[in-house]
């Protein structure tokens, strides 16, 4: 198979794979795909009324990503969304269309068209399996339950949100469980893929043991 010039970022939530793939996209220069961002962004149009054959449409002439220095920013008719997006309404709508045939197959061609031939970083739970298969270097980023949940809490509580670690915990098994399990796309690692256990690792170290990948890889 003809590889291409992309590296996959796959995992479950909150094992930072969203951190990792920004940081390595800046140093890179390559472009970002953030591919939950665009069944957020299917889940946000659904809930506006749209058709499930209009989403495709709106989000490839209306959309806009722009990575700044610290963020994925996401705009819709020159709004800026990003907040909307990442609320939990939009997070479990998403979740639950996720699973649908029609929508993996409609942003399909919207992920695929990402890669422009020049490099791309793409960051989701079906990347190195099915979006990119045919990628130079796939990562699966992972991180136990307790970890991934002490992660989450202390985004919350920066956030100035009321959580409780039980209930995190409960969370991320149930949707551990909900995206490995559906028919279509579960997550799992592809078979290439370089498995990266974050659990007792920081993001700088993560970030060193992925370009010492892109090293091998790309050179
Ligand atoms: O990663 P994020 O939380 O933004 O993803 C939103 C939802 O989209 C998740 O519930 C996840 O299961 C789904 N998703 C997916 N395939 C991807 C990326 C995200 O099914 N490649």
């Amino acid at each position: 198979m003809q590889k291409i010039n992309v590296i996959t970022i796959d995992g479950p939530s909150a094992s930072g794979k969203g951190a990792l793939s920004k940081a390595i996209a800046k140093s890179s220069q390559f472009k970002l795909l953030d591919s939950g961002a665009l069944y957020r962004l299917y889940a946000y149009l659904s809930n506006m009324n749209f058709k499930s054959n209009e989403i495709a449409d709106q989000i490839k002439k209306n959309v806009i990503f722009e990575l700044g220095n610290q963020d994925l920013s996401i705009k819709y008719l020159d709004n800026d969304v990003t907040d909307d997006l990442r609320s939990e309404i939009i997070a479990k709508t998403a979740s639950d269309l996720s699973s649908r045939k029609e929508v993996r197959t409609s942003l399909y061609n919207i992920q695929r068209n990402f890669y422009d031939g020049s490099g791309l970083v793409a960051d989701g739970r079906d990347m190195g399996t099915v979006i990119f298969k045919d990628a130079k270097l796939k990562v699966f980023l992972t991180a136990s339950t307790e970890e991934r949940a002490k992660r989450r809490y202390l985004e919350l509580q920066n956030r100035g949100q009321e959580v409780n670690m039980r209930e995190l915990i409960d969370d991320i098994k149930k949707r551990d469980l909900k995206d490995s399990s559906r028919e279509l796309s579960p997550l799992f690692p592809a078979e290439d893929a370089h498995i990266i256990d974050s659990s007792n690792l920081s993001l700088k170290e993560v970030f060193s043991i992925t370009e010492n990948l892109i090293k091998k890889e790309f050179n």
